[in-house]
């Protein structure tokens, strides 16, 4: 079902175009073997695998009881006390799906199988020295890997890619992505002492979708802060620049420390081209995990009365794009699909503009000439 129908007056040629939107999917579906029973998976892989008819024959995390818990109302007949045990359960063709604090990856992957096919969630690790780590486990395990960078495969972004790829948009010369929004941080115990916040658990989705349309920027521009009232946090607000020249103008500005009410919140991401923009709304982020409907729009230009429509939307980000991120991988596993997008090597891209982003933010900025 569309979350929105779409705009009376809508160009018939646009509207074929966002209805050719689709999640990757696999030929065969494989099984799946979840390594993580929090919030994520309870909320979005375990809806998503559901909804695509992706089997999950084994949950598995240190917390025994919330495995057991969540496998029982989920209807998975297997659950596992250790990594060890899951692995000799698997069977050849399963795929590993990990969803655990980042600073576990790198104790995790040793133990899956060479050649294993593997789903991490983001990030790659909570530094560059450990997506390195991650990335040569990788390698050297000769592993098909993918990180989940779901907000590629929001069904949102999906659309406005077809708008894109149907010439609607023209060149992009301006992205912006704004999150004014409270963010519950306190769902997730492990980041009461991450060293690294805003940039690293949240923001990266955003740096990821940037990179995926304009690949990698020239250089940034950065400042993480803290937020008074949770001041035992890492930074949770941010503003950053991605120079990508001249003529083209990138940022994202995040505030999830706005606890006024829904009236002044708001979570988007929009691009500028020669031809048309586009707009997404992230509803995830404005009640999160529920989240509000997510929509899109297309801005059309040139016209004597340029206006704004609706698209349709065939789904939300929570749970749909986790079918697309595990689609996308069990179709490049398989051989139907030549390309995997969010690729580890690609991702390890993601975990350097992060690393830039904040040794930017530690740089002093210019100074006010007031000596001179
Ligand atoms: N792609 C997305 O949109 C998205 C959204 C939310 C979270 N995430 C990512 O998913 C990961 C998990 O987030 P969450 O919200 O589920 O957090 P959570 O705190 O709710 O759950 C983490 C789970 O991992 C388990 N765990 C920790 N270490 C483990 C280990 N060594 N072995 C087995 N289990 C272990 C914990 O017991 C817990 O159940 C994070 O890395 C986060 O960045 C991604």
């Amino acid at each position: 079902m569309p979350n929105l129908p779409a705009t009376e007056g809508l160009d018939a040629r646009i509207l074929a175009a966002v209805q050719t939107a689709r999640q990757p999917r696999p030929k065969q579906v494989r099984p799946i073997i979840v390594i993580g029973a929090g919030g994520i998976v309870r909320a979005a892989h375990l809806p998503a695998y559901e909804k695509a008819g992706f089997p999950v024959i084994g949950l598995m995390d240190q917390d025994g009881a919330k495995a057991a818990e969540l496998a029982s109302g989920r209807g998975i007949s297997r659950t596992f006390s250790s990594v060890a045990e899951a692995v000799r359960f698997a069977p050849t063709d399963a795929i590993f799906d990990v969803a655990v604090p980042a600073s576990q990856l790198a104790h995790i992957l040793p133990q899956f199988p060479d050649g294993a096919t593997v789903l991490m969630q983001k990030p790659m690790g909570e530094t560059l020295q450990e997506a390195i780590i991650i990335r040569n486990l990788c390698r050297n395990k000769g592993f098909i890997a993918a990180v989940n960078f779901s907000l590629r495969y929001s069904p949102n972004n999906l659309v406005v890619t077809s708008l894109a790829n149907g010439g609607f948009l023209g060149e992009i010369h301006d992205i912006e992505v704004q999150t004014r929004t409270y963010t519950p941080w306190h769902l997730w115990t492990f980041l009461a002492t991450a060293p690294r916040l805003e940039i690293l658990y949240h923001s990266i989705h955003y740096f990821d979708l940037i990179r995926s349309w304009m690949g990698n920027p020239q250089s940034v521009l950065a400042r993480t802060v803290r937020n008074p009232h949770t001041a035992n946090l890492a930074a949770t607000k941010t503003i950053a620049i991605l120079d990508y020249g001249n003529s083209k103008r990138v940022f994202v500005a995040t505030n999830h420390n706005h606890n006024f009410g829904p009236e002044r919140q708001h979570s988007f991401v929009q691009w500028e081209g020669l031809r048309g923009a586009a707009r997404i709304a992230m509803g995830v982020n404005l009640d999160y995990p529920t989240g509000k409907p997510d929509t899109a729009e297309y801005g059309e230009r040139g016209s004597n009365s340029p206006r704004w429509h609706s698209l349709p939307v065939g789904g939300n980000n929570f749970p749909d794009a986790f079918m697309g991120t595990m689609g996308a991988l069990q179709s490049f596993a398989e051989g139907s699909a030549s390309t995997l997008p969010s690729h580890f090597e690609d991702a390890f891209q993601t975990m350097a503009l992060v690393e830039a982003l904040y040794r930017s933010s530690e740089l002093p900025g210019e100074p006010l000439p007031l000596d001179d």
